[in-house]
This record gives structure tokens, sequence and C-alpha cells, in this order.
């Protein structure tokens, strides 16, 4: 790879750093890990970002809208720094448990006492599992009403999705391994379900539990998904949706005919920030932005046409709004982790049905469903078609408008199911007691965290 020497391509502008500090980074091991001098100017920025893999995740410039916490309430943001949370309590917790029903339990208790700081890093891998499901399910939500699921976005959509599906996946296998008693009911209710999707069901439950009921097998192969197949999915899918993110740009707010945002009310009358002039032009091949591909002379660029920059550097605008909400998220979670302990409950008995067996409530819907309808139509069809229209919902909405005024029937639609998936979670999550009884919550709490 030939190197370029960022200095010549900014005459006069050197390094920001002196002294040792300029030394060292002048220095050969220096500049064999990172290959950019630090320069304070837009090309030295901008190839700064491109020589650094960390970087290099993020555009080097975004449009200055971006910045404003209304655009995305940061929610994909902190879900990826949930899966970084779970991720670094998850190994910790690795080195401490088995997966045997013989002594899975006595793991857990052993955290209270044995192991340094063992039952808060639980605490935090349990909230944070919580808080990622809730945050990306809001992220779903707020990437709907923004209508940012529309063209170019259809397939960073679908791949959301499969985020979700790969998020409740976790928790659902997570769930099973303290082998306690809130644990064995919850996935041995779960697991049941799979029994009635049609042909395959009983095939499909063998392979779950990997035995007639819930029991070491089952215990093995969740910890086998939720510690290696799980991450490696989630990983994968990640790393290609935050590079659809990059690549199909940052959603601006589109017509039937073109694309406009805020930013257009500031601008001088006659004069197109770069990313609208091009989309406005092209609006089918930009999706309202444009890309920096590459760095060029100065002199190659045409000045004539050179359109308002609406852009500011990601370096430092966007990263630090990102780390003080990534330092946010983290306090929170520590927060809750410090007040509220995981639930560990007596030992797995599959001889003592506990009452009433709940779900955790991201399930409680569904098992407030399954209370009321056929296995079949509340456990696989209903759910199953859910998914299937999520899965679809950007190709069979085909209207290019994102403003809500002009969606009413979509927006109408997706709140209402909204609505009902709310309200059915909230009645299964504190409604419910003993025999599935309506109960007052604020009588009795028989709440599944
Ligand atoms: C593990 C779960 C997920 C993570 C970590 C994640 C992460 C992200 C991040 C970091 C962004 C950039 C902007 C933002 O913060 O909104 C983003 C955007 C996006 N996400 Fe996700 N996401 C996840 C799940 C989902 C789900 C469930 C959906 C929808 C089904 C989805 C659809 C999208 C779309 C369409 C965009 C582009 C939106 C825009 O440009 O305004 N994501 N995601």
């Amino acid at each position: 790879m030939v190197e370029i020497d960022p200095n010549k391509l900014e005459p006069g502008r050197t390094s920001v750093d002196h002294g040792l500090t300029a030394r060292i980074k002048r220095s050969d091991p220096w500049r064999s890990a990172f290959r950019h001098a630090q320069i304070d100017t837009p090309r030295g920025r901008a190839l700064q970002s491109f020589s650094n893999v960390f970087l290099h995740v993020y555009p080097v410039k975004i449009p200055k809208r971006v910045l404003n916490l209304r655009y995305s309430l940061r929610l994909g943001f902190i879900a990826a720094v949930l899966f970084g949370i779970l991720l670094v309590t998850g190994i910790y917790l690795m080195f401490v448990y088995t997966p045997s029903v013989g002594s899975a339990y006595g793991d857990m208790q052993n955290l209270k006492t044995g192991v340094g700081f063992g039952q808060l890093i639980r605490n935090v891998h349990r909230w944070s599992a919580h808080l990622m499901v809730l945050v990306v399910a809001l992220h779903l939500v707020r990437v709907f009403y923004a209508g940012a699921y529309k063209k170019p976005r259809e397939f960073n959509w679908v791949i959301g999705v499969m985020l979700l599906l790969i998020t409740l996946g976790f928790s659902f296998t997570g769930y099973l391994l303290p082998w306690d008693q809130l644990a064995y009911w919850a996935v041995t209710v779960g697991t049941n379900l799979v029994h009635y999707v049609p042909l395959v069901g009983g095939r499909l439950q063998d392979l779950l539990i990997g035995g007639p009921q819930v029991g070491q097998n089952t215990l093995l192969r969740f910890y086998a998904l939720h510690v290696a197949v799980l991450p490696m999915l989630l990983a994968l899918m990640l790393t290609v949706h935050i590079w659809r993110v990059r690549k199909d740009g940052f959603a601006v707010e589109r017509t039937s005919v073109g694309t406009f945002s805020e930013a257009a009310t500031e601008r001088p009358a006659g004069a197109a920030p770069a990313a609208e002039s091009m989309a406005l032009a092209a609006p089918e091949l930009y999706g309202g932005r444009v890309r920096l591909l590459g760095v060029v002379d100065r002199e190659s660029i045409t000045e004539a046409a050179r359109p308002v920059d609406d852009t500011v550097f990601t370096w430092p605008h966007l990263l630090v709004r990102h780390v003080v909400v990534a330092l946010g998220t983290a306090a929170v979670v520590l927060g809750l982790a410090v007040l509220f302990s995981a639930p560990l409950r007596g030992l797995a008995n599959p001889n003592l049905t506990p009452e009433p067996a709940k779900a955790p409530w991201y399930f409680a819907g569904l098992q407030e469903l399954l209370s009321r309808f056929d296995p079949l139509v509340a456990g696989i069809l209903l759910p199953g078609g859910a998914v299937l229209v999520l899965l679809l919902l950007p190709y069979i909405d085909r209207n290019p408008d994102t403003r809500a005024s002009h969606r009413k029937v979509a927006i109408a639609l997706f709140s209402l199911l909204l609505a009902i998936a709310v309200i059915l979670t909230v009645i299964g999550t504190f409604f419910r007691g003993p025999g599935w009884q309506f109960i007052a919550p604020w009588t009795h709490s028989y709440i599944e965290f």
C-alpha cells in the first residue's frame, strides 16, 4: 500500500502535537500502528478517519441535523452500547459458570459470596439484557415513525428485524442458565410452544431441548446458543446493519418527489446543501445523501458550483455525543444493578410447577394471548404473522413519502398493533397472578424479571 504523507497534502500545516508527544508520534513504532499524523485541517481529519478502523465505522462528515438528539434519539447507538456491556459482563460470568444441571445453580449462588463483584456483574448483565430488548424495540418504533425503512433502507430494516429476533433469542436462552424454578418453567412454557409449529414442530422441539423434557441437554444447547451462536450472529448482523447505515446515509425527510431537511430553511436563497443538491438531482441514486469517497487535491474540485456545506466533522461533534450517551447508559445500568438484584428462586424442580409460571415481561404479551386463544393461533400464527409483516413492511408500503401527514393509513395501522402489543404486555406483566387470574398489581405483584 502506498503511504500518503498527510503533511504534503496540506502545505504549511503539521501535527497539532509539540515536544515529546510530537517526537513519539513521529517515531517508527508509533507510525507503524497509527499511519496518519494528527493534522487539524479538513483533509487531515478525513485521512485520520480513513486510516483508523474504529473511526472508519463513522462517515468523516455528517449532516448537522444528525447531531440533534431528536434525529435518532440515539436508540440504535444505545442498543449497541448495551450489547458491548453484555459481552464484557458475559465473558466475566463465563469464567465462573458451568452449564451443568449439577452445578449451574450453585455457581449462581456462589456469585454472591465467592466471586469478586460476582453478583454486581450478574445484575449488570441482567439489566443490560432487559434494557436492550426495550431499547431495540423502541428503536424499531422510532425508525417506523420516521419512515426511515423506506428506499434505500429497506434491507437494513429487514436486518434490523433479524437483530430484534436475535436479541429476543439471547434473552430466552440466557433465561435458562441460572437453572432455578423461574428459568426452568419459563423455558418449559416457551419450548412447549415450538411443538405447535405445523409439520416440523415435534422435530424442532426435540432439536431445541434435546430430550423429552427440559434437562441437561437443553442447558448445554441453550448455553452454546447463548455464548457462541447468537453473539456471532448478532455481531455479524450488526456489522452489516451499521455498514448499511453508513452506506445508505442518514435518513432525511422525503416527499413523494424529493428530499428535504431542516437545514433547508437556514440556507441562503438558491443554494442547496451538498447532500441535497445531489439528492434532488437524482433521488433514486443518492437517497438524500452523498458519500465522501476519497481525498482529492483542492485544485481538482470545481469551485464555481460548490453548494453550501451543511455538514460537520464526525470527530469531535458526533463522537463526543456518543461518548456521553455511552457513559449515561453505563451509569443507568449500574444504578439499576446496585438497586435491584437479579432474581434467583429455588433450584429447578420439574415436579413442582410454580404459580404463576410467568414469562419475562417481553414475552408476557404472548403468554396473555395464549391464555385467550388456541396455542397454534396465539403462539405460532399471530406472532409468526407479525414478524412476517414486519419483515416485508418496506416492500408492502411503497409510498416513498416519509411525512406523517402523508402516511396516515400506515401510521394508524402500526399504532393500533403497537397499542395492542403494549396493552397485552402490561396485562400479562402486572395484572396476572396464580392460575393466570386477574389481580390488581397494587394488592400483589407477580412481575418476573
Ligand atoms: C441489536 C439491535 C440493533 C442495533 C445495535 C442497531 C443499531 C443501529 C444504529 C447505531 C443506527 C444508527 C442511527 C441510530 O442510532 O438510530 C441504526 C439505524 C437504523 N436501524 Fe438499527 N439497530 C438495531 C436493531 C434495529 C431494528 C430492530 C430495526 C428495525 C426493524 C432497525 C432498523 C434500522 C434502520 C432502518 C436504521 C437507519 C435509520 C436512519 O438512517 O435514520 N435496527 N441502528
